[in-house]
Order: structure tokens, then sequence, then C-alpha cells
């Protein structure tokens, strides 16, 4: 039984200020260990994920398993695997952390350490070869540290770090050796001794894991055999019967200079990080200057109108006093958008569902930005595996609240009188669409046993963290909602819809939302680019400084474009923009998807249909997210725009 540990999300602890670390100040799981010489440092398993064979080749999987599935048929602690506590988020991101057989003492040299022999069959070692074709990577935990792979940048020559060590190795002619002896290397870092605890003994801290996997054909029986006197591979040829394969390891300990503190850095490498900052500042002036540009031609073709249209009232006001009678149409009637002004604030169709998505997506929006802020602040640092996916729950689990409210004011102006419906389906249509999905594509990675499939405890547990809290919460913001008074517009809404005059191709409905759609992703192409190959390669995403600087780009574009979207369709008499600016803006998200497509063609050679399924359904559902996000932005900058400049014109 699995059951994820609430008590290391760092905010939690943060916010409820337990005070469980008395000396010093640490976020949870980030308290750095020392071990004496000859401590037993613990060495955990986690699942085995694909990974491309080498930097040239491509992607062939998405589909991740048990370390301890019977078909690899891996060495096990004598009293069997034992799962270590995680939370929420790391369960969620496919983290799978087991107890190993392996014995690591801090500062001991060993080598040749037999672990276990296991007789393997024709069928398990095809399944072998065949994740060794695809690249598939060992995942370790050395005192929370991965065990990496050495790598060399070609651009600068730096080295750093990857998680994870192949499970084989291809050779020229199609035959893999299977890795049956690891090297592994622990760095560690000597400290000054506690002065309180003054015992004479030296203690060190792990600052580094690398694994250099080897392929060793031992000869069978022979159980003395001397590691290093073995140069033959363990190669699994077509057609193998079955084979004994035993497996060694060796651990060898090298002192390093780098500090506690800064050990993550080598695994957080930057490839080329000249070229994300060029990209990112490129875009920035683009944008910049775009919107810039934009608004202020907006702002003073809207000063120009706003004085016309008040100086036309004026004349028809002078017009209407003077003896001479006014015949119809004798004035020259106003033109372009306040036109409109008696049909703008003529309630959108489907308010329902319109209002539950603005919710919703302002749910969504303010989750975002605190969780951006939270890892600006450095809390979500990846030595708190899982940290992200846990905070983002929780922030979206307590933020129902804000989502009922949204979703009621905006429905309460709309005039909507089903408020039952809005104030039970606010809270589970969205979220139930998206659990939905996650819970049938859970169930492909079930029938694959790949252990990327959620366990049965931790859908229960977030069923029952949405049902307990977040609908509650939701409730109760929507009850708020419908108890403030409703948003009055600043003019009259007429009786008799007006006609809409047929406007040029561009402004119907599916043009306008592709050429809005458009500008947002262009700001956050670059960084989305970055955040999929850390997903599907396995990278640390860590550059949460760029993410913030994109996200400030795309809210800011959205807004500028829709706005510019609303001012055109207003011009053209057009009052239906409810709807158009949050289609036109989450079109964003549609972009995204047709983005992770062209990421699959380019980027991915998944061979499995399963695999296809998969990586097609969770993009659809990030870019979904995307949609209802970017939508409600687009939605309550035309809002705010709409109410501007109705309300600073005169109506009589
Ligand atoms: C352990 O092995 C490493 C690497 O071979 C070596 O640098 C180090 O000096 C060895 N330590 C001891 C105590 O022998």
């Amino acid at each position: 039984m699995r059951l994820p540990e609430f008590s290391a999300p760092a905010v939690a602890a943060c916010l409820l200020a337990l005070p469980k670390l008395s000396s010093a100040f640490y976020l949870p799981g980030v308290a750095p260990t020392s071990y004496k010489q000859g401590d037993a440092v613990p060495l955990y398993v986690n699942s085995i994920k694909p990974g491309p064979a080498s930097d040239t080749t491509q992607l062939q999987s998405v589909i991740s398993y048990d370390y301890y599935n019977p078909i690899f048929q891996f060495c096990t602690p004598e009293d069997g695997p034992q799962p270590v506590s995680e939370s929420l988020g790391s369960i969620l991101f496919g983290d799978r952390i087991m107890t190993s057989p392996f014995h690591l003492k801090m500062g001991k040299n060993e080598t040749c350490l037999p672990l276990c022999t296991q007789a393997y069959d024709a069928i398990r070692l095809k399944f072998i070869k065949r994740r060794i074709e695809q690249g598939y990577k060992i995942n370790w935990l050395v005192d929370g540290l991965p065990a990496g792979e050495q790598k060399e940048d070609p651009t600068d020559g730096s080295t750093f770090y990857t998680p994870g060590f192949s499970l084989g190795s291809l050779a020229e002619d199609g035959s893999a050796s299977f890795h049956n002896h690891y090297n592994i290397f622990v760095e560690y870092h000597e400290v000054q001794h506690d002065k309180n605890n003054d015992d004479g003994q030296t203690w060190s801290r792990v600052v580094g894991v690398i694994v250099q996997p080897e392929s060793k054909a031992y000869p069978a029986g022979n159980s003395d055999e001397d590691c290093d006197s073995v140069d033959d591979e363990l190669v699994i040829g077509e057609g193998m019967g079955g084979a004994e394969v035993k497996f060694t390891y060796s651990v060898f300990w090298i002192e390093s200079n780098t500090a506690w503190a800064t050990r993550w850095d080598k695994y957080l490498h930057v490839y080329d990080p000249k070229i994300h900052w060029f990209w990112l500042v490129d875009t920035a002036i683009v944008v910049v200057i775009l919107v810039m540009t934009v608004m202020s031609i907006l702002v003073r073709t809207l000063k120009k109108d706003i004085a016309r249209y008040n100086r036309l009232d004026e004349i028809n006001l002078e017009d209407l006093n003077g003896t001479s009678v006014v015949e119809d149409g004798g004035v020259q009637e106003d033109s372009g958008w306040k036109l409109v002004h008696g049909d703008v604030f003529r309630n959108p169709s489907q308010p329902l569902l319109l209002s539950i998505l603005l919710g919703n997506g302002a749910q969504l929006f303010v989750m975002t930005g605190f969780t951006i802020v939270f890892a600006l602040l450095g809390f979500l640092s990846p030595s708190n595996r899982g940290s992200l996916g846990t905070i983002m729950i929780l922030l979206y689990t307590v933020l129902g609240f804000v989502g009922g409210y949204v979703s009621a004011r905006v429905y309460k102006s709309m005039q909507g009188d089903k408020w039952k419906q809005n104030i039970a389906l606010t809270p589970t249509l969205v979220p139930g669409v998206v659990f939905f999905s996650f819970f049938l594509l859970d169930l492909f990675l079930w029938a694959k046993q790949s252990s990327g499939a959620v366990p049965f405890t931790t859908m229960l547990v977030i069923i029952s963290i949405w049902f307990i809290i977040s609908i509650p919460l939701s409730f109760i913001g929507s009850w708020l909602g419908f108890r403030s008074p409703a948003i009055e517009a600043p003019v009259r809404t007429n009786q008799i819809p007006r006609q809409i005059p047929p406007g040029p191709g561009y402004a119907k409905t599916i043009p306008s939302m592709l050429l809005v759609g458009l500008l947002p992703f262009g700001a956050i192409f670059v960084e989305l680019y970055f955040i999929l190959s850390s997903i599907w390669f396995s990278r640390i995403y860590y550059m949460f400084g760029f993410l913030f600087l994109c996200y400030a780009l795309m809210i800011i574009t959205c807004a500028a474009v829709t706005i510019l979207m609303v001012y055109f369709l207003l011009c053209m008499e057009n009052y239906h923009w409810q709807w158009r600016t949050f289609l036109g803006a989450g079109m964003t998200g549609g972009y995204i998807f047709l983005n992770c497509l062209i990421y699959l063609v380019t980027k991915l050679k998944l061979s499995s249909l399963v695999g296809i399924v998969l990586y097609i359904g969770y993009s659809a559902l990030i870019s979904f997210l995307f949609f209802i996000l970017t939508g409600t932005i687009g939605y309550f900058a035309s809002w705010w725009f709409v109410r501007r400049i109705y309300g600073s014109i005169k109506i009589d």
C-alpha cells in the first residue's frame, strides 16, 4: 500500500509553520544528511523509464516499468522490496521508489560485490533486448540524488550529469548487451564535524552519484570469479534460449569540492542557455513592440471615436432644442462600434457553460500564478521530489473557492437562472472531464503493466480531496458569488436584437480564432519546447525564471490580441464578442496541441500504438487546460475593455 505523504509538500509545512526542525530552518526533504565513515547510505530504486538510446536517436516509447517488475528479475533485498513513502505529486509524475539490495558504506571502496544470480528465459531476454534497443534507463536514488551518467556539452565542453543510466548497450551489428555489473561512483564532501558532538569523526555528505554499468559474461558455476578479470560481454543474441545472469556491483567513493548546497547544479544543466536567452529576449522584444504599437494606435483611435461620438451627441441635442424639425437621417448617424451599444451587453448564448469555463479558467489562472511564484522563491527545488505536482494539486483544490465565486458572479451578471446547475457543475464538469480522461489513459498504462499507471489508492486520495475539500470550497465561493450584486452593464440593452451585417471572411469565427491564438502561442513557443523535452525525455526542468517571463508575455499578448479583435468585431457591428473572445484566445491551446503533434512526428519515434495514444491523450489534456486558461484571460481582458469604452460615451 502506497499512501502519499502529505507532510512532504513544502508549502503545507510553511503555511502551517510546523516546527519540525528545531535547530535550523530547512525545507522538508531538503535537510542535508551527514554520514560517518562506514555508515550505510541508502540506495533506492525508481521506475525504469524510456529515454533516447543516444543523443542522436529519437525517443521510441513513453511507457515506464517498475524496477521490480517480474519481467526484469532484478535482485531484491533479502526481506523483499519495501515502498518508500512519496508525495502525491511524486507518484502522479511517475516516481515509484523502493528499497534495494545494494549496501553502500560511506567512504569504503568495495569491488565485485555479488548481488544474486537469476535465470532468464527466452521471453524475458527478448523483452529486455527490445527495451535496450529503445534506450530504457535505470533510475536510482542515493541520498535523494539521482544516479546519473556523465555527459559533456559539445557547445562549451562543460560536464554535467543526466539522471538515469542505460539498461544495456547496443552494438553496431544490432546485438544488445545486458548490463549486469554496476560501478557506482559516489562523490562525497567532508563537512566540519559537529561542535556539540565532537568525537573526532569526520562527517560526509553525498554530493554526486554516477553509475557506469558494464556487461560481463561470468562463467557459469564459478562464484568466486573476480569481476575485473571478465572481459566478455553478456550479449543477448537473436533467438537465444535462456541464460543465467549474475549481478555484481562495485562502489567507489570520491572526495569532491562540491558543497552540499550546490550538489544539484550539475544535474540542472541548461543546454545552451545563450540560445535560450536569445530566443526569449527576441520574442519578448517582438511581442512588446507589437503590443505597444497596437495599443497606442488603439488608444488614439478610441479617443478620437469617443470625442466624435460625444460631439455628435451635442450637435443632436442642439438640433433638437432648436426650431427646425430634425428629419430622420437628417443628421449624420454615428458609425462604428457605438451603433451596437444596445446589444453589446446582450447575454451570450449558453451562459451556463461559459460561466463554468470562466470559473475554472480563473481557478487555473490563479493556481498557475501561485505555482510559478512558489517556484521562483525556490520552494520547488528538484531535491523535493514531486513538489511541483503536489503544490499544483493542493493549490487547485484550495482555489476551488475562486472557481465557484467567479463562475457564480459571471453567471449572475449574465442573468442566468439555472443557478443550481451552475453551483453543481462548476467544480465537477471540467475536473470531471480531466479526471475521466486521466483515468482512461491510466487503463492503457495498467494494461501494459507500466509503472506509470497511478495506483488505485492514489486515485482514491485524489477523489477524496476533490470531493471533501475542493467541491465544498467551490460551493462556498458560489454562494458568495450569488449573494454579491450582479455587475451592471454601463449601457442599457435594447429589447430587440439588432441585425448583424455580414462581415469580411477573416472576421468569421474560425479564421478569427486562428489569427488570435497565434500570437500568445508565439510567446510561449520556445519555452514549450523545453517543457516538452523535459516531460518526455525526463530531464529536470528548472528554468522557472524563463517560465515566469513567458507566462507574463503570454498573458499580455492574450489580452492585447483579444482586445484588438473585439475592437474590430464591434466596428463591424458584430456584438457577439463573449464566446468569440473565449474561443479566440483559447485557440492558443489548439496551437499547443498542434505543436505537440508536430513534436510527435519530428522528435519522437513511438513504435507502439499505446504509446501514441498515451502521448496524444496527455497532450490533449494539457492543451484543453491551456484552452480554458487562455480563453479566460482573453474573455476578461475584453470584458474590461468593452465596459471601459461603452462606459466613456454618452448615450441618450
Ligand atoms: C576509492 O576509489 C576511488 C576511485 O577509484 C579513488 O579515487 C579513492 O582514492 C578510493 N578511496 C580509497 C579510500 O581507497
